[in-house]
């Protein structure tokens, strides 16, 4: 489509421009009635510079070009289409494309570009294809696609990309489609997709996704087609996809072993589900796709007896075409599920019938074909599965006897008290260990010994006062580690420090009061990323206690801290998000915040009952900031937030504002940043209630107070937001985008997130932070 309107264009202005006979270099091939040089396959290094001012289309596919330098088309800015496809591109200058602001579709695939900087695609303003595909990129730059605001198409398949960090393709108002299949993607912040509110299509598959990624993917309203394929994915929770338009889902060749039927509970519109070549052995029927006609279940082990039978007769009930067969029993074996009839799915021996009485509504845990396999008693192995479980049975030692294959062991909500020595051995492939809520008051060293395999161990909501030093020897994969819910008074560095690829640290919800001595991080926790610490005791923070060159997110939310703990941070050079909500810090002074200024993207402070902040105490923070919130302070007076001009989030609400001279400078910035700020007015009596864009009060300010030119105040002129972000007002369209919906969304996305990390935590134990 796109290209067809491409070609309308490009005869409309073939048609209408006075065609020249130009110069054409001696390495290329021009057509001048269409306006195109081709240079193909020349081995060029530099773009021949004599190209034809007036040419619309330049192919330079196969050449040797290696760096695309600013402002390199400079001479030939009525480029329409710019293929530099094999063309050796190492590097791509920010601002190599300025000028062209012409161009509908650019090019890059099959070069070797690893990094997309800020501004590489600079001026891009009119494009609507951008081809990135068979490169080496590691790592988007946030704001690198900022300016391309009409691109209807993004191709980045084929890449080195394994992690998706938040806001990576804000700007994009107007994408359709976006590519990402084949990279090695194994994470995607929650806010990754942010702000892509028109796109369509996403393929994400052939990467490495392990879960499926619930939280980043509601970021996405319009999205109705997306391929997950080829991520090995175990299992899909509860409420996994909430895609309120997706119509259809590609789930084909993964690892599924198992599915909740409450896993599509909020995509409606699900008309096809591929469910193909994974291991499935039975299916409830789903709940929430209402208008679901194709279900393909081709390449499982489709086991046709009675636990088939809801499915079949939900199938047929709502017309739901089901593919594949049968693997078994023999005598059904390789019938197509489509035509066996509910009458055909029995069940004969003994033990099944016995499962058919006890299962009624009860399927997923007990339908699974009974083999004879190990396992301890009150237990259910599930050889198939590779999952174990003796969840809520009132074990009160640690049952042993596991089929040696056993990758997820579940034994939450029993009653162990003690975790003696080696308590798991034949574990090994033990990938995720639940032990919440089993009343365990002590852990002796090499609890876990044998458990090479381990990532993500859950010790959530016990009875943990302190951690044995050696509790953790011999699980040195540990990435995920939670910890929340226990009564450790202390920071549990020495146990940590056998941990060298803890990736997230949960301990929220404990006793900890004091976080010392300093360096405490950098030595126990190498790789630490996220750190999460709320709901303790926190009166103070040693010097230098969280210095980590890795750790990117801290929450001290819901502690005793009286000051901003800055020292404690002074050299985090990647904290990108600080929450310090509901911490007594009446006072906030001067420069708070320099020390992680370059870094920091996210900063919460409501409720932390603040008086008073320093006009500089956000000084340094400035247009890498992304949210902010101060909301339910006692602030009269805000901080200058003049250097803020990418804000995506901001809460300002619940503060007691004094509406003088002196709630200008707020004011000038309200106007110029592309969010609908609310702040109100407490005071003076006559204001109350009033917002501040509202009021009209400063003509009578002093002169120094009054911005230096008059009329700034009510037409905005954004110039100096233009030179601190180019990329936020130059296209007109995007001046014009609705402006509420988007201070909204991600205000409450936030809050969302939150509530849905807790509530899968608890479902699935597959949260990956
Ligand atoms: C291309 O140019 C490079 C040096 O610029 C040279 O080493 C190489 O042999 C050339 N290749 C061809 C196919 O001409
Ligand atoms: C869905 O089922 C219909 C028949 O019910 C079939 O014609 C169509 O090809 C199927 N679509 C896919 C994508 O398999
Ligand atoms: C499922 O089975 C378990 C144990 O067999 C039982 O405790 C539970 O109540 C059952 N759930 C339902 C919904 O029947
Ligand atoms: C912290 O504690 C408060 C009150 O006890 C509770 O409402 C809140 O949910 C807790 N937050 C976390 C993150 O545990
Ligand atoms: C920050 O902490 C507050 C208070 O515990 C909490 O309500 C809020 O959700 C947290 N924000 C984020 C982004 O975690």
């Amino acid at each position: 489509m796109e290209w067809i309107s491409a070609a309308v264009v490009l005869l409309v202005l073939t048609s209408g421009s006075p065609v020249k006979a130009g110069k054409c270099p001696k390495e290329c091939s021009c057509d001048n009635a269409k306006l195109s040089v081709a240079c193909v396959g020349r081995n060029l290094t530099e773009i021949p510079p004599t190209i034809d001012e007036i040419t619309v289309k330049l192919n330079l596919r196969n050449n040797n070009l290696q760096m695309i330098l600013k402002e390199a088309f400079i001479h030939t800015p009525h480029l329409t289409h710019l293929n530099l496809q094999l063309c050796n591109i190492i590097k791509v200058k920010e601002g190599a494309f300025r000028s062209l602001d012409r161009l509908l579709s650019l090019n890059l695939a099959n070069n070797k570009i690893d990094v997309l900087y800020q501004e590489s695609f600079d001026g891009l303003s009119s494009l609507k294809e951008l081809h990135l595909d068979h490169n080496r990129i590691e790592e988007i730059q946030p704001g690198a696609f900022a300016q391309l605001g009409f691109l209807n198409m993004l191709t980045l398949t084929h890449n080195q990309l394994v992690y998706i960090p938040n806001m990576a393709f804000q700007g994009l108002q107007n994408i359709k489609r976006l590519r990402l299949s084949h990279n090695s993607l194994n994470n995607l912040a929650p806010e990754a997709f942010a702000g892509l509110f028109s796109l369509r299509r996403l393929s994400l598959d052939h990467n490495e996704l392990q879960f499926f990624p619930t939280q980043t993917m509601t970021r996405l309203p319009e999205v109705t087609h997306l391929d997950m394929s080829y991520n090995p994915m175990i299992y899909l929770g509860e409420e996994s996809v909430s895609m309120g338009k997706l119509t259809h889902l590609h789930l084909h060749h993964m690892a599924l072993q198992d599915l909740s039927d409450e896993a599509f509970a909020h995509a409606h519109l699900l008309s096809h589900i591929d469910l193909s070549h994974n291991q499935l052995r039975y299916l409830e029927p789903l709940s929430g796709p209402k208008e679901l006609t194709n279900l393909s279940l081709t390449g499982n082990s489709i086991y046709c007896n009675c636990y088939l039978r809801p499915l079949r007769e939900w199938a047929t009930a709502g017309h739901v075409k089901l593919m594949g067969a049968c693997a078994g029993p023999p005598h059904l074996s390789d019938e197509p599920l489509q035509a066996v009839t509910s009458l055909d799915l029995r069940c004969r021996g003994r033990g099944e019938a016995l499962e058919e009485e006890d299962s009624k509504g009860n399927i997923t845990s007990t339908t699974k074909p009974r083999q004879t396999v190990r396992c301890p008693s009150n237990c259910d192995c599930d050889t198939e599965a590779h999952h174990a479980t003796c969840e809520s049975r009132g074990h009160t030692k640690i049952p042993r006897g596991f089929p040696s294959s056993t990758q997820l062991l579940d034994l939450r909500g029993n009653h162990f008290h003690f975790i003696p020595a080696s308590s798991f051995p034949g574990s090994a492939q033990v990938v995720s260990l639940h032990l919440e809520f089993c009343k365990v008051r002590e852990m002796e060293g090499r609890a876990f010994q044998g458990m090479k395999g381990l990532l993500y161990l859950y010790l959530s909501d016990n009875d943990l006062t302190t951690l044995d030093p050696r509790a953790f020897a011999g699980v040195p994969m540990l990435t995920y580690l939670h910890l929340e819910g226990n009564r450790l008074t202390h920071f549990p560095g020495p146990a940590l420090s056998l941990l060298p690829n803890l990736f997230v640290l949960h301990l929220e919800r404990n006793a900890i009061s004091k976080l010392e001595p300093s360096g405490l991080l950098s030595s126990v926790a190498p790789t630490l990323r996220g750190l999460y610490l709320s709901n303790n005791t926190i009166t103070g923070i040693a010097k230098g206690a969280l210095c980590s060159a890795s750790i990117g997110t801290v929450h001290l939310d819901s502690n005793q801290l009286t000051e901003v703990p800055i020292d404690a941070l002074f050299e985090a050079p990647n904290l990108e998000e600080l929450n310090l909500s509901h911490n007594p810090v009446t006072r906030v002074g001067p420069k708070a915040f320099e020390p992680v200024s370059q870094s920091l993207k996210r900063l919460f402070m409501d409720q932390m009952e603040t008086e008073q902040m320093s006009e500089d105490a956000l000084l340094g923070l400035g247009p890498g900031l992304k949210s902010l919130t101060l909301r339910g302070n006692h602030l009269k007076v805000l901080p200058d937030l003049s250097s803020f001009t990418s804000l995506e989030v901001i809460d300002l609400r619940d503060n007691p504002l004094l509406c003088d001279c002196n709630v200008l400078p707020l004011r000038r910035w309200m106007k110029n940043v592309r969010l609908e700020v609310s702040a109100m007015c407490s005071h003076p009596l006559e204001l109350r209630g009033q917002q501040v864009r509202d009021i009209n009060i400063f003509t009578a300010c002093p002169e120094k107070m009054s911005p230096p030119n008059k009329e700034a105040v009510r037409e905005p002129r954004p110039a100096k937001l233009q030179k601190a972000k180019p990329s936020a007002l130059r296209s007109p369209r995007v001046r014009t985008r609705p402006q509420k919906a988007k201070l909204d969304r991600p205000a409450k996305s936030l809050h969302q997130r939150k509530s849905a990390t807790t509530a899968k935590n608890k479902k699935t134990g597959n949260n990956k932070n």
